[in-house]
Protein backbone atom coordinates (compact mmCIF):
# COMPACT_ATOMS: atom_id res chain seq x y z
CA UNK A 1 0.00 0.00 0.00
CA UNK A 2 1.39 3.24 -1.25
CA UNK A 3 0.44 6.06 1.10
CA UNK A 4 2.25 8.49 -0.89
CA UNK A 5 0.02 11.85 -2.33
CA UNK A 6 0.83 15.58 -3.41
CA UNK A 7 -0.76 17.32 -0.67
CA UNK A 8 -2.01 16.77 2.79
CA UNK A 9 -3.98 19.55 4.58
CA UNK A 10 -2.53 20.90 7.61
CA UNK A 11 -4.06 23.41 9.91
CA UNK A 12 -5.18 25.37 7.13
CA UNK A 13 -2.39 24.96 4.31
CA UNK A 14 -2.04 22.12 1.46
CA UNK A 15 1.77 20.85 2.02
CA UNK A 16 3.79 19.02 -0.34
CA UNK A 17 3.40 15.60 1.11
CA UNK A 18 7.23 15.64 2.14
CA UNK A 19 6.73 18.18 3.91
CA UNK A 20 3.94 17.24 6.20
CA UNK A 21 5.91 16.57 8.86
CA UNK A 22 5.34 16.99 12.84
CA UNK A 23 7.64 17.31 15.82
CA UNK A 24 9.04 14.18 18.45
CA UNK A 25 7.72 16.36 20.73
CA UNK A 26 4.33 16.37 19.73
CA UNK A 27 2.46 15.42 23.25
CA UNK A 28 -0.21 13.59 20.81
CA UNK A 29 2.20 10.76 19.63
CA UNK A 30 3.45 9.96 23.42
CA UNK A 31 -0.08 9.81 25.37
CA UNK A 32 -2.53 9.09 22.31
CA UNK A 33 -4.13 12.09 22.22
CA UNK A 34 -6.17 12.89 19.32
CA UNK A 35 -8.98 11.63 17.16
CA UNK A 36 -9.47 11.01 14.29
CA UNK A 37 -11.81 9.37 11.10
CA UNK A 38 -11.76 7.00 8.37
CA UNK A 39 -13.83 8.21 5.49
CA UNK A 40 -14.01 6.85 1.61
CA UNK A 41 -14.62 8.93 -1.36
CA UNK A 42 -15.92 6.47 -4.42
CA UNK A 43 -15.82 6.76 -8.25
CA UNK A 44 -19.32 7.39 -9.57
CA UNK A 45 -20.47 8.24 -13.18
CA UNK A 46 -21.07 11.66 -11.83
CA UNK A 47 -17.28 11.80 -10.76
CA UNK A 48 -15.49 11.40 -6.80
CA UNK A 49 -18.03 11.21 -4.08
CA UNK A 50 -17.67 11.29 -0.55
CA UNK A 51 -19.64 8.77 1.87
CA UNK A 52 -21.33 10.03 4.59
CA UNK A 53 -18.80 13.01 5.05
CA UNK A 54 -21.09 15.18 7.03
CA UNK A 55 -21.86 12.41 9.65
CA UNK A 56 -17.98 11.85 9.46
CA UNK A 57 -17.35 14.98 10.58
CA UNK A 58 -20.01 15.28 12.76
CA UNK A 59 -18.55 12.37 14.59
CA UNK A 60 -14.98 13.70 14.50
CA UNK A 61 -16.12 16.89 16.28
CA UNK A 62 -17.71 14.83 18.59
CA UNK A 63 -14.84 13.00 19.72
CA UNK A 64 -13.14 16.20 20.26
CA UNK A 65 -15.94 17.54 22.79
CA UNK A 66 -15.67 13.71 24.34
CA UNK A 67 -11.67 14.21 24.87
CA UNK A 68 -11.95 17.33 26.07
CA UNK A 69 -10.53 20.38 23.76
CA UNK A 70 -12.37 23.11 24.38
CA UNK A 71 -12.73 26.04 21.21
CA UNK A 72 -11.96 23.52 18.95
CA UNK A 73 -11.66 26.47 16.05
CA UNK A 74 -13.54 24.53 13.04
CA UNK A 75 -16.89 23.56 12.43
CA UNK A 76 -18.17 20.80 10.52
CA UNK A 77 -19.07 22.47 7.34
CA UNK A 78 -15.28 23.63 7.53
CA UNK A 79 -13.57 20.14 8.11
CA UNK A 80 -16.20 19.20 4.79
CA UNK A 81 -14.48 22.15 2.76
CA UNK A 82 -10.73 20.76 3.80
CA UNK A 83 -12.15 17.20 2.75
CA UNK A 84 -12.78 18.04 -0.46
CA UNK A 85 -10.25 20.48 -1.06
CA UNK A 86 -7.59 17.96 -0.26
CA UNK A 87 -9.88 14.84 -2.53
CA UNK A 88 -9.38 17.52 -4.90
CA UNK A 89 -5.96 18.62 -5.01
CA UNK A 90 -4.71 15.01 -5.08
CA UNK A 91 -6.63 14.57 -7.86
CA UNK A 92 -8.28 11.02 -6.70
CA UNK A 93 -11.31 9.69 -8.08
CA UNK A 94 -11.17 6.88 -5.27
CA UNK A 95 -9.34 7.47 -2.00
CA UNK A 96 -9.26 7.05 1.69
CA UNK A 97 -9.42 10.14 3.67
CA UNK A 98 -8.06 10.57 7.04
CA UNK A 99 -8.14 13.22 8.85
CA UNK A 100 -6.32 13.66 12.83
CA UNK A 101 -6.63 16.16 15.52
CA UNK A 102 -3.54 15.98 17.98
CA UNK A 103 -2.91 17.44 21.16
CA UNK A 104 0.42 20.16 20.09
CA UNK A 105 2.12 23.17 21.29
CA UNK A 106 2.00 21.97 25.24
CA UNK A 107 -0.13 18.85 27.20
CA UNK A 108 3.40 17.31 28.87
CA UNK A 109 1.25 18.18 32.35
CA UNK A 110 -1.19 15.81 30.76
CA UNK A 111 -4.11 18.04 30.57
CA UNK A 112 -5.83 18.75 27.02
CA UNK A 113 -6.31 22.55 28.40
CA UNK A 114 -2.52 23.25 28.25
CA UNK A 115 -2.08 22.55 24.56
CA UNK A 116 -3.69 23.05 21.46
CA UNK A 117 -5.51 21.17 18.89
CA UNK A 118 -3.95 20.70 14.66
CA UNK A 119 -5.75 19.18 12.66
CA UNK A 120 -4.49 17.35 9.45
CA UNK A 121 -6.31 15.65 6.51
CA UNK A 122 -4.13 12.85 4.19
CA UNK A 123 -5.52 11.24 1.49
CA UNK A 124 -4.67 8.15 -0.17
CA UNK A 125 -5.49 5.04 -2.47
CA UNK A 126 -6.64 2.32 -0.52
CA UNK A 127 -8.68 -1.27 -1.77
CA UNK A 128 -10.40 -3.29 0.82
CA UNK A 129 -8.83 -2.91 3.67
CA UNK A 130 -9.42 -6.75 4.61
CA UNK A 131 -8.47 -7.76 0.78
CA UNK A 132 -10.30 -7.75 -2.36
CA UNK A 133 -10.91 -11.48 -2.11
CA UNK A 134 -12.64 -10.98 1.72
CA UNK A 135 -15.71 -9.37 -0.01
CA UNK A 136 -16.42 -12.72 -1.77
CA UNK A 137 -15.11 -15.23 0.32
CA UNK A 138 -14.98 -13.61 3.59
CA UNK A 139 -12.52 -13.93 6.73
CA UNK A 140 -11.44 -16.11 9.33
CA UNK A 141 -11.77 -14.44 12.84
CA UNK A 142 -11.10 -15.77 16.81
CA UNK A 143 -12.49 -14.04 19.99
CA UNK A 144 -9.11 -12.00 21.15
CA UNK A 145 -7.70 -12.99 24.68
CA UNK A 146 -7.78 -8.72 25.13
CA UNK A 147 -11.17 -7.23 26.38
CA UNK A 148 -12.62 -4.59 24.51
CA UNK A 149 -12.67 -1.10 26.67
CA UNK A 150 -14.97 -0.47 29.56
CA UNK A 151 -16.87 2.83 28.72
CA UNK A 152 -15.38 4.66 31.49
CA UNK A 153 -11.73 3.45 30.95
CA UNK A 154 -11.81 4.65 27.57
CA UNK A 155 -14.63 6.61 25.82
CA UNK A 156 -15.75 4.29 23.26
CA UNK A 157 -18.14 7.19 21.30
CA UNK A 158 -15.10 8.91 20.51
CA UNK A 159 -12.29 7.53 17.77
CA UNK A 160 -9.68 8.67 19.85
CA UNK A 161 -6.09 7.57 18.68
CA UNK A 162 -5.35 6.27 22.09
CA UNK A 163 -8.15 3.61 22.27
CA UNK A 164 -6.30 2.06 19.09
CA UNK A 165 -4.39 0.54 21.08
CA UNK A 166 -6.37 -1.95 22.27
CA UNK A 167 -7.43 -2.59 18.78
CA UNK A 168 -3.76 -3.21 17.80
CA UNK A 169 -3.29 -5.67 20.66
CA UNK A 170 -5.71 -7.72 19.74
CA UNK A 171 -5.78 -7.52 15.92
CA UNK A 172 -1.69 -8.76 16.07
CA UNK A 173 -2.57 -11.26 18.37
CA UNK A 174 -5.08 -12.91 16.28
CA UNK A 175 -3.42 -12.46 13.18
CA UNK A 176 -0.26 -14.60 14.76
CA UNK A 177 -2.94 -17.19 15.46
CA UNK A 178 -3.20 -17.42 11.48
CA UNK A 179 -7.03 -15.10 11.79
CA UNK A 180 -7.83 -12.48 10.07
CA UNK A 181 -9.34 -10.50 12.69
CA UNK A 182 -10.28 -10.04 16.14
CA UNK A 183 -13.69 -10.27 17.55
CA UNK A 184 -13.90 -8.19 21.16
CA UNK A 185 -15.75 -8.93 23.91
CA UNK A 186 -17.21 -6.02 25.96
CA UNK A 187 -16.03 -6.20 30.12
CA UNK A 188 -19.37 -8.22 30.83
CA UNK A 189 -18.31 -10.63 28.11
CA UNK A 190 -20.81 -9.74 25.51
CA UNK A 191 -19.82 -9.70 22.17
CA UNK A 192 -18.70 -5.92 21.65
CA UNK A 193 -17.10 -5.01 17.63
CA UNK A 194 -14.41 -6.04 15.86
CA UNK A 195 -11.00 -4.10 15.80
CA UNK A 196 -12.10 -1.29 13.54
CA UNK A 197 -15.39 -2.54 12.74
CA UNK A 198 -18.99 -2.97 13.93
CA UNK A 199 -20.68 -6.60 14.14
CA UNK A 200 -23.89 -8.08 12.99
CA UNK A 201 -25.12 -11.67 13.36
CA UNK A 202 -27.89 -13.36 11.01
CA UNK A 203 -30.57 -15.94 12.88
CA UNK A 204 -33.60 -17.17 11.05
CA UNK A 205 -34.05 -14.47 8.71
CA UNK A 206 -33.59 -11.36 11.51
CA UNK A 207 -30.26 -9.57 12.32
CA UNK A 208 -28.98 -8.56 15.31
CA UNK A 209 -26.00 -6.45 16.41
CA UNK A 210 -24.89 -5.64 20.09
CA UNK A 211 -26.32 -2.71 21.52
CA UNK A 212 -24.27 1.07 21.13
CA UNK A 213 -22.94 1.04 24.69
CA UNK A 214 -19.33 -0.12 24.49
CA UNK A 215 -18.68 -0.11 20.76
CA UNK A 216 -18.40 2.99 18.16
CA UNK A 217 -21.63 4.32 16.54
CA UNK A 218 -20.04 3.26 13.24
CA UNK A 219 -21.56 5.32 10.43
CA UNK A 220 -21.49 2.02 8.43
CA UNK A 221 -23.20 -0.04 11.05
CA UNK A 222 -26.25 3.05 10.72
CA UNK A 223 -25.85 2.51 6.91
CA UNK A 224 -26.39 -1.50 6.62
CA UNK A 225 -29.18 -0.87 9.34
CA UNK A 226 -31.20 1.24 6.96
CA UNK A 227 -30.46 -0.56 3.63
CA UNK A 228 -31.17 -4.52 5.62
CA UNK A 229 -34.69 -2.58 7.16
CA UNK A 230 -35.13 -1.33 3.50
CA UNK A 231 -35.23 -5.09 2.22
CA UNK A 232 -37.10 -6.09 4.77
CA UNK A 233 -35.02 -7.35 7.89
CA UNK A 234 -35.62 -6.63 10.77
CA UNK A 235 -32.41 -5.26 12.84
CA UNK A 236 -32.62 -5.88 16.51
CA UNK A 237 -29.85 -4.28 19.08
CA UNK A 238 -29.49 -6.68 21.46
CA UNK A 239 -26.19 -8.45 23.81
CA UNK A 240 -24.93 -11.07 21.64
CA UNK A 241 -23.30 -13.60 23.39
CA UNK A 242 -19.88 -15.43 22.23
CA UNK A 243 -22.22 -19.13 21.41
CA UNK A 244 -24.40 -17.26 19.27
CA UNK A 245 -21.93 -16.33 17.13
CA UNK A 246 -20.97 -19.97 16.94
CA UNK A 247 -25.25 -20.86 15.73
CA UNK A 248 -25.24 -17.61 14.18
CA UNK A 249 -26.83 -18.94 10.14
CA UNK A 250 -24.78 -16.00 9.31
CA UNK A 251 -22.40 -13.62 10.58
CA UNK A 252 -20.40 -10.53 9.12
CA UNK A 253 -19.03 -7.59 10.09
CA UNK A 254 -18.60 -4.14 8.39
CA UNK A 255 -16.75 -0.64 8.74
CA UNK A 256 -15.73 2.34 6.42
CA UNK A 257 -11.91 0.48 5.91
CA UNK A 258 -13.38 -3.53 5.29
CA UNK A 259 -17.04 -2.23 3.85
CA UNK A 260 -19.22 -5.18 4.44
CA UNK A 261 -17.69 -8.49 5.17
CA UNK A 262 -18.77 -12.08 5.74
CA UNK A 263 -17.17 -14.23 8.86
CA UNK A 264 -17.26 -17.52 7.56
CA UNK A 265 -15.51 -19.05 10.59
CA UNK A 266 -15.18 -18.38 13.98
CA UNK A 267 -12.99 -19.46 16.84
CA UNK A 268 -13.04 -23.06 14.75
CA UNK A 269 -16.62 -23.11 14.14
CA UNK A 270 -17.93 -22.80 10.84
CA UNK A 271 -20.53 -19.90 10.04
CA UNK A 272 -23.68 -21.42 8.55
CA UNK A 273 -22.06 -23.42 5.68
CA UNK A 274 -18.82 -21.41 5.55
CA UNK A 275 -19.56 -19.47 2.86
CA UNK A 276 -20.80 -15.66 2.45
CA UNK A 277 -24.58 -15.94 3.01
CA UNK A 278 -27.85 -14.42 1.23
CA UNK A 279 -28.25 -12.02 3.73
CA UNK A 280 -24.52 -10.69 3.79
CA UNK A 281 -25.09 -11.01 0.48
CA UNK A 282 -27.81 -8.75 -0.09
CA UNK A 283 -26.97 -6.16 1.91
CA UNK A 284 -23.41 -6.20 0.83
CA UNK A 285 -25.11 -5.69 -2.70
CA UNK A 286 -27.28 -2.80 -1.81
CA UNK A 287 -24.32 -1.15 0.40
CA UNK A 288 -21.90 -1.58 -2.93
CA UNK A 289 -24.97 0.26 -4.68
CA UNK A 290 -25.02 2.92 -2.43
CA UNK A 291 -21.37 3.71 -2.05
CA UNK A 292 -20.98 4.00 -5.98
CA UNK A 293 -24.05 6.25 -6.50
CA UNK A 294 -26.41 3.41 -7.64
CA UNK A 295 -28.72 3.25 -5.01
CA UNK A 296 -32.04 5.31 -4.12
CA UNK A 297 -30.02 6.26 -0.98
CA UNK A 298 -26.99 7.50 -2.76
CA UNK A 299 -28.35 11.17 -3.16
CA UNK A 300 -28.43 11.50 0.16
CA UNK A 301 -25.41 9.70 1.62
CA UNK A 302 -22.89 10.99 -1.23
CA UNK A 303 -21.10 14.32 -1.22
CA UNK A 304 -19.77 14.78 -4.79
CA UNK A 305 -15.95 16.22 -4.98
CA UNK A 306 -15.60 19.57 -7.05
CA UNK A 307 -13.15 17.76 -9.73
CA UNK A 308 -12.20 21.18 -11.46
CA UNK A 309 -9.79 22.40 -8.69
CA UNK A 310 -7.55 19.45 -8.83
CA UNK A 311 -6.19 20.86 -12.41
CA UNK A 312 -5.55 24.66 -10.66
CA UNK A 313 -1.73 24.82 -10.23
CA UNK A 314 -0.24 26.33 -8.01
CA UNK A 315 -1.37 24.94 -5.27
CA UNK A 316 -1.27 28.13 -3.31
CA UNK A 317 -4.53 29.45 -6.25
CA UNK A 318 -6.55 26.85 -5.16
CA UNK A 319 -6.15 27.04 -1.60
CA UNK A 320 -7.78 30.62 -1.78
CA UNK A 321 -10.30 29.18 -3.79
CA UNK A 322 -12.28 27.58 -1.25
CA UNK A 323 -15.57 29.33 -1.90
CA UNK A 324 -16.07 27.28 -5.42
CA UNK A 325 -16.95 24.95 -2.57
CA UNK A 326 -19.45 26.38 -0.39
CA UNK A 327 -22.49 24.17 0.06
C1 LIG B 1 -13.57 0.18 16.69
C2 LIG B 1 -14.36 0.45 15.47
N1 LIG B 1 -15.62 -0.01 15.39
C3 LIG B 1 -16.38 0.21 14.30
C4 LIG B 1 -15.89 0.92 13.21
C5 LIG B 1 -16.77 1.17 12.02
O1 LIG B 1 -17.12 2.52 11.96
P1 LIG B 1 -17.49 3.23 10.56
O2 LIG B 1 -18.50 2.38 9.92
O3 LIG B 1 -18.01 4.54 10.96
O4 LIG B 1 -16.23 3.29 9.79
C6 LIG B 1 -14.59 1.42 13.25
C7 LIG B 1 -14.05 2.17 12.12
O5 LIG B 1 -14.05 3.35 12.12
C8 LIG B 1 -13.81 1.20 14.41
O6 LIG B 1 -12.57 1.66 14.48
Amino acid sequence: MSMQSKYIWMNGELVEFEKATIHFLTPALHYGVGVFEGIRCYATEQGPAIFRLREHLTRMVNSVKILGFRNFPYTVADLAEAVRLTVSVNGYEECYIRPLVYLTEGGWNLTVDAGKPAVGIAVWEWSNYLGEAALEKGIRANITSFTRHHPNVMMTKAKITGNYANSVLAKTESMRYGFEEAIMLDPQGYVAECTGENLFLVRDGAIYTPPTAPVLEGITRDTIKTLANELGYPVLESQVSRDQLYIADEVFVCGTAAECIALCEIDFRTIGDGKMGPVTHAVQKAFQAAIRGRHPRSAEWLDYVNTAVAEMAPVEEAAIDLGSFAD
